[in-house]
């Protein structure tokens, strides 16, 4: 990565270069622009959420590398040769990931503001751990905040997205429900 030298602002600026949702994306950024301006403002992809500001709600949670990160908190430069995926990245040509349609079938939505996090923390959880428990969902899930929904459909949705991911693995039922 080269740094350019500081411009009028004082600021310097480097070329940025990651793959976002698939795609390879080059811009040129200021060392102190974050990752969820540079990814809403100047990509113009509006799904992930801005709300605290200060890494307490996980509103504004993105996958680096598919772990989950607070963007408002994250320098977009800490992104430079790795991978990003953003809500608009769940989707298939088929349609909705299983994920976003467990939420959307278990009621898990209200709003909608905190659902992009919640889906995306969703992702990275059973990725690692494909058919979790109740507490291990609740674990996973301590840095994304609802002020709608109250949790147990959120919860339920994890559940659910669980055992549909798993049977179009091609495992059926996990062991856990057969004991
Ligand atoms: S807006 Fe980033 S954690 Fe709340
Ligand atoms: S659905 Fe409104 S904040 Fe979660």
């Amino acid at each position: 990565m080269t740094v350019e030298a500081p411009a009028a602002s004082g600021v310097a600026r480097l070329p940025l270069r990651l793959t976002l949702n698939g795609q390879l994306v080059e811009i040129e950024i200021a060392t102190n622009e974050l990752l969820l301006d540079v990814v809403r403002d100047r990509l113009a992809l509006t799904g992930t959420k801005r709300s605290c500001d200060v890494q307490v709600c996980g509103a504004c949670t993105m996958l680096l590398d598919g772990r989950p990160v607070s963007s408002c908190c994250t320098l977009a430069l800490e992104a430079d040769g790795r991978a990003i995926e953003t809500i608009e990245g769940m989707a298939g040509p088929d349609g909705l990931h299983p994920i976003q349609q467990a939420f959307i079938d278990n009621v898990a939505v209200q709003c909608g503001f905190c659902t992009p996090g919640f889906v995306l923390t969703t992702k990275a959880l059973l990725a690692d751990n494909p058919r979790p428990m109740r507490a291990e969902i609740e674990h996973a899930l301590t840095g994304n905040l609802c002020r709608c929904t109250g949790y147990w459909n959120i919860l339920s949705a994890v559940e659910d997205a669980a055992g549909r991911m798993a049977e179009d693995d091609g495992e059926g039922r996990g062991a856990r429900d057969d004991g």
